[in-house]
């Protein structure tokens, strides 16, 4: 098993109780994608973890089928307690199990600093999102605050920093996303794309 797996099913049970997350404030970092989420089929949460994301995605995309996934099947426990209704699946975003141009909008909430293979992980995202589709990292913190909390918690996750703006811009292009940004502020981290209309739907 991998040690990153290893390492959050050691804290699923207890995931929900040492992470505060303000709902208020995923929702606003949420907002200006509301027009593409709420005209969304399907949303894959990438690392989904207990689903913290879920709910608010079943909010904001009303028509969609929201879709987890997570690494870890002890956090996907956590949220199929929650969530009983939303489909949840277990796998790994280095080699995701859906076919291509799969989704119409996917999100990475406070996971993508734990993928070994960023350009893998982003070409997998790449490929299962339909042309048109957008791909949304978000994070409700700083790159600073990030990249201290993971180097703080230590083990496995030590070394899962966030790229800086520069290498995110470049990783997205390389994967071939289009239209894309980065924001850092200090409450928050998001980084989007978006993969060309006209792309033929093999991916
Ligand atoms: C910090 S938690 C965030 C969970 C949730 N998105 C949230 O905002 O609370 C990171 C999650 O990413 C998952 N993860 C890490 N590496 C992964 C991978 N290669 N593929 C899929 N999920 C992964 C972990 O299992 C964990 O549940």
């Amino acid at each position: 098993m991998s040690s990153r797996r290893h390492f959050f099913d050691n804290r699923a049970a207890k995931w929900d109780e040492s992470r505060t997350v303000d709902q208020a404030h995923l929702e606003r970092l949420l907002l200006p994608f509301a027009y593409e989420l709420g005209r969304a089929r399907e949303v894959l949460d990438v690392g989904t973890g207990t689903g913290v994301l879920v709910s608010i995605l079943v909010g904001l995309a009303p028509e969609a089928r929201v879709v987890g996934l997570d690494l870890s099947s002890e956090m996907l426990a956590q949220a199929r307690f929650k969530h009983p209704t939303v489909s949840l699946v277990q796998g790994d975003v280095h080699a995701l199990p859906f076919e291509p141009c799969s989704f119409d909008f996917s999100l990475c909430c406070a996971c993508f600093p734990h993928f070994e293979d960023k350009s893998k992980a982003l070409e997998g995202i790449y490929r299962t999102l339909r042309p048109g589709g957008w791909l949304l990292i978000l994070h409700t913190a700083s790159r600073a605050t990030i990249n201290a909390v993971h180097t703080r918690a230590g083990g496995p996750v030590a070394r899962d920093l966030l790229p800086s703006t520069k290498e995110t811009v470049a990783l997205l292009a390389q994967a071939g996303f289009e239209e894309i940004g980065v924001e850092e502020e200090g409450d928050r981290y998001l980084a989007w794309g978006r993969k060309n209309e006209a792309t033929e739907a093999r991916g």
